[in-house]
């Protein structure tokens, strides 16, 4: 059998040449990691694949374009070769993480609104809180790919708001990457990467339990069963076999 070329290995994730041009084969893994701790979550990769095509799906569904094309096995999916920006954004709709820790609010604030900040990941001193005219001035995007982005990520979060609160989670914050996608007579931007507990704040509604990778950052424990918990609410873990997959179970 032919082996595939890697194009890209980052912590969570591997990229492989795609079985046509302009396609790539993303690989989950089980390894995860923050500062300078790392393990192996075993069953992770298995889960945000499926988590992320769900979510992806349906971002395509409404409009919202992804790199997503289909999920091709238990760890891998197939998505659009894109020119990856160099920039995160932050949607956040309650105070947790380096947010409550830099403004010194407390966690769990619900914000006045939702919050969209930059964090630029080119240099070499990891990932930095960059503003607009940072983004600008050095052209890591350009003043349209900040007006699409910022538009295509308020959408997002009003997507994934309505999507968690009909199962019982709170969203939260979520990070977000896009790509450009080089079309035959213009450039669109889409969503790239993945949308998973891995990069999503999810709290449970009512316990405020956490279900999403601070279960791992802050050493709470059990972070696999977390994680299947969101894919058991979303409906899109079989209890019995692929026969048993349905929508989304909604929380009364
Ligand atoms: P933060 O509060 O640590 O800045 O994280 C904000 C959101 O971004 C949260 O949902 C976790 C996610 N995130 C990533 O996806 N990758 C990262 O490297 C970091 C630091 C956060």
């Amino acid at each position: 059998m032919a082996r595939r070329k890697k194009v890209y290995e980052g912590k969570a994730k591997m990229l492989y040449e795609g079985p046509e041009p302009g396609t790539l084969v993303q690989y989950f893994k089980d390894d995860t990691s923050h500062d300078m701790k790392q393990t192996i979550i075993a069953g992770k990769g298995v889960l945000n694949n499926r988590i992320s095509e769900y979510i992806m799906k349906r971002l395509n569904e409404i409009g919202i374009p992804t790199h997503f094309m289909r999920r091709l096995n238990m760890r891998e999916q197939l998505v659009k070769e894109v020119e990856i920006i160099p920039l995160e954004l932050v949607v956040r709709n309650v105070a947790a993480g380096s947010f409550a820790e830099r403004l010194t609010i407390a966690e769990g604030t619900t914000l006045p609104r939702s919050i969209i900040e930059y964090r630029y990941k080119g240099g070499d001193k990891g990932k930095q809180l960059v503003s607009e005219e940072h983004i600008t001035a050095f052209g890591w995007a350009s003043p349209q790919d900040l007006d699409d982005m910022m538009s295509l990520a308020l959408r997002t979060n009003d997507f994934l708001n309505g999507l968690f609160f009909g199962v019982g989670i709170r969203l939260v914050d979520f990070r977000l990457k896009f790509g450009r996608l080089y079309l035959d007579e213009e450039v669109l931007l889409v969503i790239a990467d993945e949308i998973s507990p891995d990069n999503c704040r999810l709290w449970d509604s009512k316990t405020g339990e956490k279900l999403d990778k601070d279960r791992f950052r802050c050493d709470l424990g059990n972070v696999a069963q977390g994680y299947q918990e969101v894919a058991r609410r979303l409906g899109i873990l079989p209890e019995s076999g692929p026969a048993d997959l349905k929508g989304p179970k909604v929380m009364q």
